[in-house]
């Protein structure tokens, strides 16, 4: 059965999926450019300084998790010639559109894309020296069984990335920023990509997602040590860190 679920009308973590899924297909043709935009590219330096922390791991495999369009897969084989990245997401239409507009060099044979679930990730156990989830942990249903498949993938020693929108505190910042947010993003996205929607819920969901703290701690709890967090840019988005 076809099911079409609104931003107001999610009771469940079911609903949530079939309402992510949907949005990111809808708006997947105009994902990268919008991203560009909206963030004045300051985005591509967020995931620069994301991959930057796993240069330990130059020739490890990386799974990019929620990997979307691809743009962090591309960093990591950007940043380390012998890398290979698994991009892991359950919206096809998102990684359709990165495989289309790959570059046209040797990367492509070290990116492979699934779809598959980040609560049930496809791959066996203890396969990667990285994992990387950028933008994707605040659009998972169920934070902690995310969390656990991440845990579960990584060999032991290796490192747990997550890049992710956080809310600037700085008094005269954060009033700036949330006028930007709730009143001129909405409009302008969704004048581009035709879906108002999916950019309300974008400002949504980072509103009611978790402290640095609250989600540091939960990523403790999942079993990772030597857990740090840096924030970025007044703290609109925050890098998430821990090893298995
Ligand atoms: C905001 S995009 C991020 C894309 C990319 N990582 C980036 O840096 O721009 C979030 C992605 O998470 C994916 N996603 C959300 N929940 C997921 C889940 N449970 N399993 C796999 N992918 C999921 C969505 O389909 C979407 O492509």
């Amino acid at each position: 059965m076809v099911m079409s679920v609104t931003v107001e009308k999610i009771k469940s973590a079911e609903e949530k999926k079939i309402f992510v899924r949907d949005k990111f297909a809808a708006i997947s043709n105009k994902y990268d450019f919008l991203n560009s935009l909206l963030s004045l590219k300051v985005d591509m330096y967020w995931r620069w300084v994301t991959t930057r922390q796993l240069k330990e791991f130059p020739d490890g495999s990386v799974l990019d998790l929620c990997a979307g369009t691809l743009p962090l897969s591309l960093e990591l084989t950007r940043q380390a010639k012998k890398r290979t990245v698994v991009a892991v997401d359950f919206c096809e239409d998102m990684l359709r559109s990165g495989l289309k507009t790959l570059p046209d060099d040797e990367r492509r044979n070290r990116i492979g894309a699934v779809c598959g679930d980040g609560e049930e990730i496809p791959v066996a156990s203890g396969k990667f020296w990285g994992v990387t989830v950028a933008f994707g942990v605040r659009n998972l249903a169920n934070t902690e069984k995310g969390l656990a498949e991440m845990y579960r993938v990584l060999k032991p020693g290796g490192k747990l990335l997550i890049l992710e929108f956080s809310r600037p505190r700085n008094t005269f910042f954060k009033p700036i920023y949330n006028f930007y947010l709730n009143r001129i993003l909405p409009k302008v996205a969704g004048l581009v990509s035709g879906d108002k929607e999916a950019y309300e819920y974008l400002a949504r969901s980072i509103a009611e997602f978790y402290e640095p703290e609250e989600l540091q701690a939960m990523i403790r709890e999942a079993g990772f040590s030597d857990q740090y967090c840096r924030p970025l840019t007044m703290g609109i988005v925050t890098v998430y860190v821990g090893i298995k």
